[in-house]
């Protein structure tokens, strides 16, 4: 424990020489420059936030897409909770969702389909409790914002929002509506994931030092999505110059949690971006589509892999990558590292001090021996059911069995309003980086200082 202090305090001599440094450097933003609004009068801060219980939790979902259909799909699944509103913009989605739910014997759902704005009848009634919003980047604040001043709980895909004006405007109407707003992030309750928390909250890696996360997911096929679909309104976001990390929550999300930022322990405080060239995208419009093609009027200048160094306020770093374009295999890199000991994933293995030769990778048997060991008693718990039910091998099923287990218990979820905006924040702040040359962001503290006492994530059995 002693260590553990002058550690700490050796780290905050050093975060203090940090500050001292930046604020001689022009290119680093003041924290002046990005201080917090005051929180608006009436309002109140959610980090621990419980709402009250629910008997039942009765969904509204937005979006019936790729995404929103399998949300859907498992929502319908789940004892207590029922889907009673669904709103698309074509009815073709919003049928294939009602067969799903008759597949598993439960009524049709009120469906608001064929309008953009027709979203909004399904928030205006009473029988909705929470929402579920499944639509693109752009969609989800206005839609989020609307949800919880219509006093629903809202959440959100990923990312949370786009922009950083977008992210504090959500953080503004939760806290005024004081209503749950969390964003979908499903890789935190990925089998390994679960199992790298409780090894870092049982203390098996020792200090957390560093960590490593990514979205490495080839997916260049969705360019072939052209009048609907995701690739039809995902694809522009590929073109403008200096785009940083257009999906960081995956990867990031994870290993946030492992090193509990934003709660009690450290924070994220700042970060530097750098894109390679971009080059894929047009190479694959080229060899794809005639040449007056939409994506042949477009350029596709952000950088095929973005790279992020975050720093943290006690000094720690985080590496995070992303890339949807190059031809390589996926990856979420998830890797956390200690003074004791490192595990990673893609391919999973560990290396850690009195357990074999750390200079090797455990791996294979040995790699479940020790996730025997350590499996994490959520997954032990729902890890089966979760599977039968699908959704990314389970994952997906098991973040929203738990999400209706805390609103049915009055509970606080397991990630809150802030965690899902600070994730989020690495796409403007990359971006902003990137177009200045590689210049440090500070994050901005969406918390206003409550992160200080808002409680680590503990291992939820
Ligand atoms: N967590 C994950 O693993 C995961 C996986 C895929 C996508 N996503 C996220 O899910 C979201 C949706 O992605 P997708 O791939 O399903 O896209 P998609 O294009 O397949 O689906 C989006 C749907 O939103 C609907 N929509 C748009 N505007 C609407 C409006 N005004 N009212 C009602 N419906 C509207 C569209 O008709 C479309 O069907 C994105 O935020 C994406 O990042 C997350």
């Amino acid at each position: 424990m002693n260590d553990r202090r002058t550690f700490l305090k050796n780290l905050g001599a050093l975060g203090a020489g940090v500050a001292a440094v930046g604020a001689v450097a022009p290119a680093v933003a003041t924290a002046a420059e990005t201080a917090a609004p005051p929180r608006p009068s009436g309002s109140r801060y959610l980090g621990d936030f419980a709402a009250p219980k629910l008997e039942q939790v009765r969904w509204g979902v937005i979006g019936l897409g790729e995404r929103g259909s399998v949300l859907a799909g498992i929502l319908g699944q789940i004892e207590g909770s029922q889907v009673v509103a669904i709103s698309d913009l074509y009815s073709d989605y919003c049928q294939r969702t009602v067969a799903a739910l008759a597949k598993h014997g439960r009524p049709a759902p009120a469906v608001y389909q064929g309008d953009p704005k027709r979203y909004h009848e399904l928030l205006a009634r009473p029988d909705v409790d929470a929402v579920v919003i499944a639509t693109p980047w752009e969609e989800h604040a206005p839609m989020a914002i609307a949800a919880l001043r219509a006093g629903k709980h809202a959440f959100v895909e990923v990312p949370l929002a786009p922009t950083l004006p977008e992210l504090w405007a959500i953080i503004d109407a939760a806290e005024r509506a004081g209503r749950h707003c969390m964003m979908l992030e499903n890789c935190n309750y990925g089998r390994e994931e679960l199992f790298y928390l409780n090894l870092c909250r049982q203390g098996v890696l020792g200090e957390l030092l560093h960590a490593e996360a990514a979205y490495i997911h080839e997916l260049r096929f969705q360019m072939q999505h052209v009048e609907r679909g995701t690739g039809s309104w995902r694809t522009p976001h590929y073109s403008p110059a200096h785009g940083g990390n257009l999906y960081p929550t995956h990867g990031l999300g994870p290993v946030a949690q492992y090193l509990s930022l934003a709660r009690t322990e450290d924070n994220f405080e700042r970060l530097v971006s750098f894109s390679s060239p971009g080059r894929g995208r047009t190479l694959a419009a080229r060899k794809n589509f005639p040449p007056d093609h939409r994506w042949n009027r477009l350029k596709f200048e952000g950088g095929d892999i973005s790279t992020q160094i975050v720093k943290t306020t006690l000094g720690r770093t985080v590496l995070v990558q992303w890339d949807e374009t190059s031809p390589r295999p996926y990856s979420r890199h998830d890797l956390v590292q200690g003074t004791q000991g490192t595990v990673a994933g893609f391919p999973p293995r560990a290396a850690i001090e009195g357990r074999g030769d750390y200079h090797k990778w455990l791996q294979g048997e040995a790699y479940e021996k020790l996730r025997e060991e350590f499996e994490h008693p959520l997954y032990r718990r729902l890890g089966a059911q979760a599977e039968k039910m699908g959704g990314h091998g389970g994952m997906d099923s098991i973040m929203l069995l738990r999400l209706v287990e805390c609103l049915r218990r009055g509970e606080a979820l397991d990630q809150n309003l802030y965690e899902g905006a600070y994730w989020s924040a690495v796409r403007p702040l990359s971006a902003a980086s990137e177009a200045a040359g590689g210049a440090p962001q500070l994050f901005p503290d969406f918390t206003r200082g409550g992160w200080r006492t808002t409680k680590p994530l503990a291992v939820v059995a």
